[in-house]
């Protein structure tokens, strides 16, 4: 089986993947990183990996389509089964959506429904919330609105700083991605 993980940043989560699958947590490899910013840390946590990277930057196509046709062409010739994000932070566009039906996944640092979108710790925070996790969820048209594969929470305790709870979202993040996309893959996708 064989893995495409996007990611547009720090990549913590491309890398917990990377180092689970290379001990064999998970049954799969990640065959490609796919990244849309030319600077973002990630690329370095991948040669340490030595995963093979292409950063497409959406500017750089005529539209959207364009850059999903050849993200769609690299997936292709690599035969990934699978595709994660992990901090993508770039809408999937039909294109993309039409070709890898139900074989997109995301992870998302709040307890969806509640509290889509990029700021979602944030937010929980400053709402007050009680209860924090993390969902892993299929990608579909609507932001942070497929079906939900898998949630966690967090042992929050009253009083905690924002710091302190992004720090304990990350940490189950990488926990709980890892064991959904080796229950997946054991499923056959
Ligand atoms: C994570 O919090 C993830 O839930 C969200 O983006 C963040 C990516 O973090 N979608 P990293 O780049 O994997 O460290």
């Amino acid at each position: 089986m064989k893995i495409a993980i996007f990611a547009s940043g720090n990549g913590s989560n491309y890398e917990a993947i990377a180092k689970a699958c290379k001990e064999e947590r998970i049954k799969a490899e990640v065959a490609l990183l796919i990244c849309d910013k030319k600077n973002a840390y990630v690329l370095e946590r991948a040669k340490k990996y030595q995963t093979k990277t292409y950063v497409f930057t959406l500017k750089d196509y005529k539209d959207k389509e364009e850059y999903e046709k050849t993200i769609i062409k690299v997936l292709k010739e690599n035969k990934i089964d699978l595709i994660c994000l992990a901090g993508y932070m770039k809408i999937c566009g039909s294109t993309l959506l039409e070709a890898y039906p139900n074989k997109i996944i995301n992870i998302h640092p709040a307890l969806l429904p509640a509290f889509k979108g990029a700021h979602a710790i944030l937010d929980s925070y400053n709402y007050g919330v009680k209860v924090f996790g993390v969902t892993i969820h299929y990608v579909s048209a609507e932001i942070d609105g497929g079906k939900i594969i898998a949630q966690g929470v967090i042992d929050y305790k009253e009083g905690d700083s924002i710091e302190v709870v992004e720090e304990k979202i990350h940490q189950l993040e990488h926990i709980l991605y890892v064991d959904t996309i080796n229950k997946l893959i054991l499923k056959g996708v």
